[in-house]
């Protein structure tokens, strides 16, 4: 399972729960990275973490005024990177010209969506791999895989029936590692997740909880 947590612009030390993910990462099979703010992907790419941005532009270098480049988040040392977040919505020309930004700087690629419909949609445009969140469930606490599994299953089918290849993530809500493993019954390949770990008073206990089964 691939266990990626968004640290959106929670106000946790970056570093210190880069340096957990880090560790759990060694501790497990599962493949745990991080999404910190753009400002301190350099920062936290130094602690050996897996470093996912949580956003690239669909553009090319130039005049691009406050935008950000996936050139420039590859450099400062991310290896993928979430397109489309819900937090983060792209018209769906963008979503396009953000998977094919983040192909031409060698990023991996995660295409959120809010249901199946727009999974089947994101599928299309060809990412590594496509998480469907929905929206009223990010921050409760809530796990998606318990309050709405038909929305998993019919991402998968959505996912799969457009490209065979493509991996399929679920979030939202998701905080314990009973929640990642009715995730994988469901047929996701892994989850996204962010208040469980960036708002815990514990960041290494909670990601070690979120390992533990698998
Ligand atoms: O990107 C993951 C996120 O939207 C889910 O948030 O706080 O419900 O884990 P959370």
């Amino acid at each position: 399972m691939f266990v990626l947590v968004n640290l959106k612009t929670y106000p946790c030390d970056p570093v210190a729960v880069a340096e957990a993910v880090r560790d759990v990462n060694e501790s497990t099979d599962a493949r745990v990275a991080v999404a910190p703010q753009a400002a301190h992907l350099e920062r936290v790419a130094e602690t050996g973490a897996e470093t996912w941005a949580q956003h690239v532009d669909p553009i090319d270098y130039g005049s691009n005024t406050g935008h950000t480049l996936a050139e420039s988040v590859a450099e400062a040392g991310a290896v993928g990177t979430l397109i489309n977040h819900s937090e983060q919505r792209l018209k769906l020309a963008d979503v396009d010209g953000a998977v094919e930004a983040a192909e031409r700087a060698g990023l991996e690629t995660v295409v959120c969506a809010n249901n199946p419909a727009q999974i089947g949609a994101a599928a299309a445009l060809g990412p590594d791999a496509v998480a469907v969140e929905p929206p009223e469930l990010i921050g409760t606490g809530t796990p998606v895989s318990q309050a709405d599994p038909d929305i998993v299953e019919d991402a998968v089918e959505a996912a799969q029936a457009v490209d065979a290849d493509v991996s399929v993530l679920c979030g939202a809500g998701i905080s314990t590692g009973d929640d990642v493993v009715a995730a994988g019954d469901l047929g996701s390949e892994g989850v996204l997740l962010a208040s469980g770990v960036a708002k815990a008073d514990d960041p290494t206990a909670a990601l070690e909880d979120l390992v533990a089964p698998l």
